[in-house]
């Protein structure tokens, strides 16, 4: 998920990812949600913690950006009340 620029930090990220979780909660089949996360990306990490997603594994050197460098990213997760 991405918040334009001059928007971001007022809430709306929460807000996306409240709905998301309302609807994954709702739906009968959804146990499980994960997501993938540069480890850069500390705002972003913060709020999933936030939001009950835990780290579940590091991928290493799994994106190579512009300049050549290369960036782990984490895999994160949180069941839902379904969970069997
Ligand atoms: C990550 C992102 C989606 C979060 O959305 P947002 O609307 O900015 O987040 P919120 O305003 O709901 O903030 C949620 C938490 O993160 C913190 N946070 C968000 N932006 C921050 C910033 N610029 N500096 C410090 N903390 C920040 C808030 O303080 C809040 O934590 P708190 O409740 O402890 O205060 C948004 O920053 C974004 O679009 N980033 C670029 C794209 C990206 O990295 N997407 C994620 C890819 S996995």
């Amino acid at each position: 998920m991405s918040v334009r620029k001059d928007w971001r930090n007022k809430g709306i990220g929460r807000v996306l990812l409240e709905t998301l979780l309302q609807w994954a909660e709702n739906h009968p089949r959804i146990e499980k949600v994960f997501l993938e996360v540069f480890v850069t990306n500390e705002w972003a990490i913060h709020l999933y913690r936030q939001m009950g997603f835990v780290t579940e594994g590091r991928r290493v050197k799994q994106v190579q950006l512009h300049d050549g460098e290369y960036v782990d990213d984490l895999i994160m997760a949180r069941f839902t009340n379904k969970e069997k």
